[in-house]
């Protein structure tokens, strides 16, 4: 937990409304170890929350309006009503939470307003899911306010839908599922067709490392509806309903009915689901070379197959994987062109990783990485001090 940030909400709330707030709340961002855009082809991810959240201090009111002041943002205000009508706002961030209540308002769920203060320590535009962390919270907040019978899952795909329907991104489930389920020292393995969620522990000597290639991210959301486009073609083409349906066998059989580019991002979705799985009980087992290697083939699949890897991201991946070789993972995380990689390594490598990071990448890209040092937290939750 961020003290700090827990001071500036709550400090910034009495400054702001001129009382105490009555309830605090957090939801994580997340890293992703593995499963990259397989999620809305139905597919399986293995992410796990991080110790970076956003965070909300809030009150019920007892009228029907909504007050948001936004920490991150040079405190801007917000200020709507509750019904089915909800609109957008020209403040981009306000519509993540316009589109949380309103969508929460449209499953039908009665409550009233609320005063919000909302900052966060998610890094913005990385990758880490900072977005889905402010849907979450918002969901959960007005869930520990009025006691809403809303299950995580339930907030998990609000979320989504904000993000689909008001927001206009058309992400999948992975970010808000895990912000709003993780445990604990664990990763989860999440069918995204079912929205099964199986925990997995990670083992005690290994840490999760991800290094910010701080490399500005762009065309993200037109390239990534595009490779869902792609997905989707090749599922139709192949007569299933999601690319989670078709294995490598019949893939290689029916190449030859799609496009080359088509196939290239199809071949990496169904190579990636297994990966996925197979990574799961890997780290379950502790078995690092299998890990190492799946999460290797990852990043070369999404380099060569998906090409949603940029040269400063594979050249970052380089520099690690010289350092620790085959006793840990390295791969891009997240929606792709820019932001973050992941490591799994075992602890006495953190310093030389960081150490290799540091006196290369910059001399190379003239870009500075950052890098941090990861522990899987718990999902989103109400929080006393
Ligand atoms: C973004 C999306 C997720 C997922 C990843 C790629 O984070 O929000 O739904 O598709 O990209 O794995």
């Amino acid at each position: 937990m961020n003290i700090k940030l827990k001071d500036k909400v709550e400090q910034t709330f009495l400054q702001q409304f001129g009382y105490d707030a009555t309830h605090f709340v957090r939801a994580p961002g997340r890293v992703n170890l593995i499963g990259e855009h397989t999620d809305y082809n139905d597919g399986f991810v293995l992410p796990c929350a991080i110790n970076f959240a956003a965070l909300v201090a809030a009150s019920p009111r007892e009228d029907k309006l909504v007050r948001v002041i936004a920490v991150d943002y040079d405190n801007a205000a917000d200020e709507f009503l509750i019904h089915s009508e909800i609109s957008q706002s020209r403040q981009n961030w306000a519509n993540y939470i316009r589109g949380v209540v309103k969508h929460l308002v449209l499953k039908g769920l009665v409550f009233n307003g609320a005063d919000i203060v909302v900052s966060g320590d998610v890094p913005q535009g990385a990758g880490l899911s900072s977005s889905a962390a402010l849907e979450v919270v918002i969901g959960q907040t007005f869930k520990v306010l009025y006691n809403l019978q809303l299950t995580q899952q339930e907030i998990a795909l609000n979320g989504q839908q904000a993000e689909n329907q008001f927001v206009g991104c058309n992400c999948g489930i992975m970010d808000q599922l895990i912000s709003a389920q993780a445990q604990k020292d664990h990763a989860l393995l999440i069918d995204c067709r079912s929205l099964a969620t199986t925990p997995v522990a990670i083992p005690d000597n290994l840490r999760i490392l991800i290094i910010n290639s701080n490399k500005k991210r762009g065309l993200v959301d037109s390239e990534y509806n595009t490779r869902r486009k792609q997905c989707e073609q090749a599922a139709a083409v192949l007569g299933v309903k999601a690319l989670r349906d078709v294995n490598l066998a019949m893939f290689n059989q029916r190449i030859n009915e799609l496009e080359s580019i088509t196939a290239k991002r199809a071949r990496h979705i169904i190579t990636e689901n297994q990966r996925t799985l197979d990574a799961a009980d890997a780290l379950q087992r502790n078995d690092m070379m299998q890990l190492q290697r799946l999460m290797a083939e990852s990043h070369a699949s999404m380099r060569d197959d998906f090409e949603i890897t940029v040269a400063e991201i594979d050249f970052l991946v380089d520099i690690i994987k010289a350092e620790i070789g085959v006793r840990g993972g390295v791969r891009m995380t997240g929606g792709g062109f820019g932001g973050c990689v992941v490591a799994v390594l075992p602890a006495n490598l953190v310093e030389q990783v960081i150490i290799a990071v540091n006196e290369q990448y910059h001399q190379h890209t003239q870009l500075t990485a950052s890098v941090f040092i990861c522990n899987a937290e718990q999902g989103a939750q109400q929080f006393f001090s």
